[in-house]
């Protein structure tokens, strides 16, 4: 079979932030990839060449193979040859500014990933069950108090997730807005109204920008992780402030790297997820009747969601062997993008795979990854959506758009911006 050539617009649409604002055109290529270049060349001028990997069974086949695709040498997520460059000269070689549980590889990965492993099992999160359903309360009672009508992402989505995360690290009340801020310059560093300026106000370079936030965080974590070590609670800030590495304390920067993960993955990923569920019940009157009819239902309408948003659009990994992959030879250090949102479209697992359904099953979606760096908070993630719909559903008789949904311009993480709606209480 002669090897198709991947069209220009469609490399180009991989690596723009803008297109995932859109969706559709990203979605083209996609399936466009899926069908005829599953492991593609993308070469576009600024950035180091990489492969699109596109279809679920590969990505699966790559998160399963830790020692042969691993994340330590190359950048984790698309970065340019600007900022790749930038960054090495920051961090004298190093294509990290950070040393999270997402730039290790085995031996490091496994043992940092062990000390926070048992807190996030399903049996520990469900202890938190009381105190989440609260929030969600309050969450929906400011929902309930706006009359009919709202920004679904910024009056409800956002504030939910990010209240139950900055609870579990400690963080006070009137510290999460700066928190929300700070993970909206470090994922939005691309969208104009998410990412950070400088005193002028004019914007700084990726790399900075990155740097900037870091600082922040190293300031506002340090001092919650010297509280905990000397009064120790009963909380993963505590865990995190005291673990010890091979019988040693965890060094000061593996902990800030190690808050600033779970600071950040945990609320924007969990608020997109939910934001696009009451987008697509906005959109779809007969889905939403199904599910309030049924709150049976509600699981499978936080998986679908997740699947449907897929926010972590991708993670990048580098060959550390010659290889190869469904018959495409790949070199030691290749760099690969692993498409969820492409993963989560695959027309060979996913039936009917572009519409969204409250009932889909099964739906064995990728949007948490796959194998040794598979998401560790997803559990908490989908605890924290299930008990908002058990809560709001009840109540919620009628909701439909307000207005055109928008989407922020990133390529790593992305999701809802802004999704306007009418609805009714009972
Ligand atoms: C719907 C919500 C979420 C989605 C879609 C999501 C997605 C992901 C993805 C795709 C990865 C990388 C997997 C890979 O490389 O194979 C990841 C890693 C991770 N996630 Fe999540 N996540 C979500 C919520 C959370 C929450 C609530 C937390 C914790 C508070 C969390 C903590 C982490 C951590 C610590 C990692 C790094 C794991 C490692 O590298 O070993 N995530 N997540």
């Amino acid at each position: 079979m002669a090897v198709e050539k991947v069209p220009d617009e469609i490399a180009k649409a991989l690596v723009d932030p803008a297109c995932y604002a859109e969706d559709t055109p990203l979605q083209t290529a996609f399936t466009w990839l899926r069908a005829h270049r599953p492991v593609a060349p993308i070469e576009v001028e600024g950035f180091d060449p990489f492969w699109a990997i596109t279809r679920y069974a590969d990505i699966v086949e790559i998160g399963k193979n830790p020692k042969k695709f691993h994340n330590g040498d190359r950048q984790t997520t698309l970065t340019d040859q600007a900022n790749d460059g930038r960054i090495r000269e920051m961090t004298g070689g190093s294509p990290h500014l950070i040393r999270s549980l997402v730039q290790m590889d085995p031996p490091d990965h496994p043992i940092y990933r062990a000390l926070t492993m048992d807190w996030f099992t399903p049996g520990n999160v469900r202890k938190l069950e009381g105190r989440i359903r609260e929030i969600a309360r309050a969450a929906v009672a400011r929902m309930r108090a706006m009359d009919g009508r709202c920004d679904f992402v910024r009056d409800v989505a956002l504030g939910y997730p990010l209240h139950v995360i900055m609870e579990i690290l400690g963080v006070p009340e009137e510290d999460e807005g700066r928190m929300l801020m700070l993970t909206q310059e470090l994922f939005g560093v691309h969208d104009d109204d998410l990412k950070r300026g400088d005193d002028a106000g004019s914007s700084m370079e990726y790399a900075q920008q990155i740097q900037a936030v870091v600082a922040d965080f190293d300031s506002y974590f340090s001092a919650i992780s010297a509280g905990r070590r000397a009064n120790p609670r009963d909380d993963l800030a505590t865990v995190i402030a005291n673990a010890q590495i091979n019988g040693e304390p965890m060094g000061g920067f593996e902990s800030l790297c190690y808050y600033m993960l779970v600071a950040t993955a945990g609320h924007d990923t969990t608020s997109s997820s939910t934001a696009g569920a009451i987008w697509e019940l906005a959109k779809d009157p007969a889905e939403f009747a199904k599910v309030r009819a049924n709150p049976g239902l509600i699981p499978s309408l936080v998986d679908e969601a997740i699947r449907w948003i897929t926010p972590v659009k991708h993670f990048m990994r580098s060959a550390t062997i010659d290889t190869e992959i469904r018959g495409q030879a790949i070199a030691a250090g290749d760099w690969m993008m692993l498409c969820f949102l492409s993963g989560n479209r695959d027309e060979d697992v996913f039936d009917d795979p572009f519409r969204f359904r409250v009932d889909r099953q099964p739906n064995r979606h990728m949007a948490f990854g796959y194998g040794a760096h598979v998401c560790l908070g997803q559990h908490l993630a989908k605890l924290e959506m299930r008990i908002f719909f058990e809560e709001l559903l009840p109540h919620l008789t009628h909701v439909e758009l307000d207005g055109e949904p928008t989407r922020s311009k990133a390529s790593f993480v992305n999701g809802p911006k802004s999704v306007p709606i009418r609805f009714r209480f009972q």
